[in-house]
């Protein structure tokens, strides 16, 4: 059988504009927020943490939402808090592993700014999702198998986002570096904050 092509880092058709959101996608444990934390820090804007809203909005935490109503309504809840958030410009948004899933919310990101995939490897992944045991999606058996059928699942779709960057282990600023290189490709090697805002 023929192995599939590892898609390769590839950078966005255009620069990133300051109404533009940056909108960082991948599996659970790639660093979106703390790569989005950083990345908000140097381009001086403002980072939203779209779990953070869902729960706010919810006035509960993700691992009750899915106990008391289910994956189905957290889908929609997600779907919604984070066509809001795209609607404030400029931002830098950490989504959830599944929110990038569905088509309309690919659809707000794509009018609303660009998106990163944060593309880890399976044993990082396993070894961040470790440390917490905050994900219903890990509860229900091997994280390790679970992780490894998501990475099947979602990576062709996350392969759709603008910008791909590899979150290799080490220093969090390697990786702000190099998500900095690829939405301003060919224009600096580092964006000092608020320069760009
Ligand atoms: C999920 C990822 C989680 C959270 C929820 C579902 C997923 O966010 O939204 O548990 O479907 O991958 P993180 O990716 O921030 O862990």
């Amino acid at each position: 059988m023929e192995r599939p092509q590892k898609p390769q880092p590839h950078g966005p058709a255009r620069r990133l504009a300051s109404e533009d959101s940056v909108v960082l996608v991948g599996l659970m444990g790639a660093g979106k927020s703390c790569i989005g934390r950083r990345l908000a820090q140097r381009l001086g804007r403002r980072f939203v943490d779209a779990d953070t809203e869902i729960e706010r909005a919810a006035g509960c935490s993700i691992p009750d939402i899915f106990a008391e109503h289910g994956e189905a309504y957290f889908r929609s809840g997600e779907r919604r808090v984070i066509q809001r958030l795209l609607q404030t410009p400029g931002q830098v948004i950490a989504t959830g592993g599944g929110a990038f899933m569905d088509p309309e919310t690919r659809a707000a990101v794509a009018a609303a700014g660009l998106s990163v995939w944060l593309r880890a490897d399976l044993d990082l992944l396993v070894k961040r999702t470790s440390r917490r045991d905050s994900r219903p999606l890990l509860r229900g058996g091997n994280p390790r198998e679970i992780l490894q059928r998501l990475i099947h699942e979602r990576y062709p779709v996350y392969a759709l986002a603008d910008v791909t960057v590899d979150a290799a282990e080490g220093p969090p600023e390697a990786t702000v570096e190099r998500v900095l290189e690829s939405l301003y490709p060919k224009a600096r090697k580092s964006a000092p904050a608020g320069t760009h805002a």
